[in-house]
């Protein structure tokens, strides 16, 4: 996709300008989110209508206006062309989502992550998802391990309800159940001891959750999903910064590190890291 933008932007850019544009494009469903940089802000227009011309696939273009931000984790996006909505139809792995791109976190670079973590799991597991937003992890997960069962919490109301909307598109209602509150409270009030497996997919602040991910494992021992930012050089530096701060998240527990991922540069010299922390 990113080559075919390239094409499409080559006649109406210089090769400079393109190429800074096309590194930070996202295409979720119908939708494109770009962010232009400031240089090249009197051409956002311009840029937003060649791809709604040009691209069959792309009905509406906003400009990203601010970085991820807010306890529900969203960007402030700038309508620029084609339809003005911000739900849209996304498809990963044979799963079918409806997106709201500007009331939910949603993100289609986690999409190599959803399906490792879906291979590793076991018959019969019970799993809770902490910061699930409309469900992506906790549906892909279930439709490749139907014996599972995923409890999805996020406190965004507009991503709970779409997560149930993406549950019933799915056909998953019997695996995947919709929780709609703060994760920590609700492990606490419902969930303890009861897990196989727990997933924190909310890097900024996983950390504060580690005490609470731990008590819903089933007799405090099973497999969590700590996702992390971590400062780094490279990618090879960010691997063993995460070993680290992953040592240091869960030092009260005795674990062992399975596997760390580096999922993605997401600032200058700042990775996004998950690793697999085996409670035992
Ligand atoms: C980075 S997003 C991850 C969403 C989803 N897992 C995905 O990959 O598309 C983090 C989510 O956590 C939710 N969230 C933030 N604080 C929370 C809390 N204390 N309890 C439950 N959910 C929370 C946000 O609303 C947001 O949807």
């Amino acid at each position: 996709m990113t080559k075919m933008l390239k094409t499409v932007l080559e006649k109406k850019l210089e090769v400079s300008e393109h190429d800074k544009l096309c590194s930070s494009f996202d295409i979720i469903g119908n939708i494109a989110i770009i962010k232009i940089p400031e240089t090249l802000s009197s051409k956002k227009k311009l840029i937003a209508d060649t791809l709604i011309e040009e691209v069959k696939v792309i009905k509406t273009v906003y400009g990203q206006v601010s970085g991820i931000e807010g306890d529900y984790r969203l960007r402030k996006l700038e309508w620029l062309s084609g339809e003005n909505t911000a739900i849209t139809v996304y498809k990963e792995h044979a799963c079918t989502f409806k997106v709201d791109v500007i009331n939910t976190y949603f993100s289609p670079r986690l999409s190599t992550e959803r399906l490792r973590i879906s291979k590793l799991i076991k018959p019969n597991e019970v799993i809770i998802n902490m910061f699930a937003g409309v469900g992506t992890f906790s549906i892909i997960i279930s439709h490749y391990n139907k014996t599972s069962k995923i409890y999805s919490i996020d406190s965004n109301p507009v991503a709970y309800e779409l997560c149930k909307e993406n549950i019933e598109i799915n056909k998953l209602n019997r695996n995947v159940i919709p929780i709609l509150g703060d994760a920590k409270l609700e492990i606490t009030n419902k969930l303890k001891g009861i897990a196989t497996r727990v997933l924190m997919p909310l890097p900024e602040i996983a950390r504060e959750f580690v005490d609470t991910a731990v008590s819903s494992l089933a007799n405090n021992k099973g497999d969590v999903h700590y996702f992390a930012h971590v400062r780094a050089d490279n990618k090879k530096t960010a691997k063993q910064n995460g070993i680290k701060d992953t040592s240091e998240a869960f030092s009260k527990f005795n674990h062992i590190i399975n596997n760390i991922t580096v999922v993605r540069e997401v600032g200058p010299r700042f990775y996004q890291i998950v690793s697999d922390v085996e409670i035992i």
